[in-house]
């Protein structure tokens, strides 16, 4: 392939933050060609990258980072300057009832892309920079005080966050090995538009919508800590285009909030923007078994992108959540789309 403008590899690009990452890039960067791969899981969808599929700078290609001959094919074919790596399966729940495809696409999945980054680069004068997008669950869980840090010691208890610390490991043994230039990024837990509704927020946005009890886990005392989803699309821009290579950033949003508050403030903005009776979504509210291993607690202390590359949150939690809960009261055909097919089946096997 004759190159004319910078080629950067988008993984995981028709998922939840993927695409929102995938529309500011393909916007604001005109003189990249942008390829975003995807496999299409039940959690990718292309309806999230309908307004930018047009764009000349921008080509989706469908496959599976789990693949060694076709990644390595890939890397071969466009000869990637950059690659920002969001692929992987995302969800606790699933994890627990089968790890499998979470070690597959997380970890073997992210050593296929290492290889074959680092066979493309080795003999390169040029810049290059593999990002690898990760969570702070691979810290664990934290009690009633702290916060996680850049230097906070891995200690993940899910399968979930096991492969993604597994993936963060190969990241920088592939550094220290090989020489590839690597940045990684744990970030607190997102929300916002296009988000699949398995995880809290776009779950129970939708139950409430059609009058269906909301699972609470354990007694809804665990905390998270959310950042609005665009505001991590901005801090993984700054960071690949200014972060160091063989630097670690945390991105959270110092937003900590019990799970029950949190179902409550849903309740009462649904309420109000379906026109309900105050305190009648709250009524949904159901206790149920909790998650096994269930992490207490996340939350970044995220000062150091702050300080290094002035990434700030820009949205309060209520102004994002509000418009979190229109977009998706808005976004029907979108919701019912995703929400129909296997989708009942698996809310019937977690759910009952
Ligand atoms: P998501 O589940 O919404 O999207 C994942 C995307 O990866 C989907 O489009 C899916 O089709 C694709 N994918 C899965 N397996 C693949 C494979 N084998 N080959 C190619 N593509 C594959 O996930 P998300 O919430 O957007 O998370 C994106 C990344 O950010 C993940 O790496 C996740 O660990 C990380 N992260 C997520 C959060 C969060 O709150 N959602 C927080 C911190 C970090
Ligand atoms: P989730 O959105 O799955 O994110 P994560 O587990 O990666 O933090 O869950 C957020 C919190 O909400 C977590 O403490 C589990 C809880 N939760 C429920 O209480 N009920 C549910 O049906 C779901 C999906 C989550």
């Amino acid at each position: 392939m004759v190159k004319t403008k910078k080629n950067l590899l988008i993984t995981g690009g028709a998922g939840f933050i993927g695409s929102h990452v995938v529309r500011l890039f393909v916007n604001k960067y005109p003189e990249y060609h942008i390829v975003n791969l995807d496999k299409l899981t039940y959690a990718g969808n292309l309806e999230n990258l309908s307004d930018i599929t047009f764009k000349s700078n921008y080509e989706f290609v469908k496959g599976d980072i789990v693949g060694r001959k076709f990644i390595s094919e890939l890397f071969g074919h466009y000869r990637f300057d950059g690659v920002i790596h969001l692929a992987a399966e995302s969800h606790v729940d699933r994890s627990i009832k089968n790890p499998l495809p979470f070690i597959d696409t997380n970890i073997i999945g992210t050593a296929n892309l290492l290889g074959a980054a680092v066979d493309t680069w080795q003999k390169s004068t040029d810049k290059h920079i593999f990002y690898h997008i990760s969570t702070d669950e691979v810290y664990g869980s934290l009690d009633e005080g702290g916060f996680f840090t850049e230097t906070t010691p891995y200690d993940p208890q899910s399968p979930y966050s096991a492969s993604k610390a597994g993936s963060d490991h190969f990241v920088r043994a592939y550094q220290n090995t090989y020489g590839l230039s690597v940045i990684i990024s744990n970030c607190s837990n997102n929300y916002g538009p296009n988000q699949f509704p398995e995880k809290l927020i776009p779950l129970f946005i939708n139950n409430i919508k059609n009058e269906k009890p909301l699972p609470v886990y354990g007694k809804g005392e665990n905390i998270r800590d959310w950042l609005y989803v665009e505001d991590h699309a901005r801090a993984i821009d700054l960071v690949y285009h200014q972060g160091n290579v063989g630097e670690t950033y945390s991105i959270g949003g110092f937003n900590e909030w019990k799970n029950l508050d949190l179902v409550k403030l849903l309740c009462k903005i649904m309420d109000s923007q379906l026109d309900r009776k105050p305190g009648s979504s709250a009524e949904l509210i159901t206790f149920v078994t909790d998650r096994a291993g269930h992490d207490l607690r996340y939350a970044i202390d995220s000062s150091k992108i702050t300080q290094l590359l002035g990434w700030n949150p820009s949205l309060q939690f209520e102004q994002g959540i509000e418009q979190t809960v229109n977009w998706y009261l808005q976004n029907t055909d979108w919701l019912e789309n995703v929400t129909s097919g296997t989708y009942q089946n698996y809310y019937k096997e977690q759910y009952g």
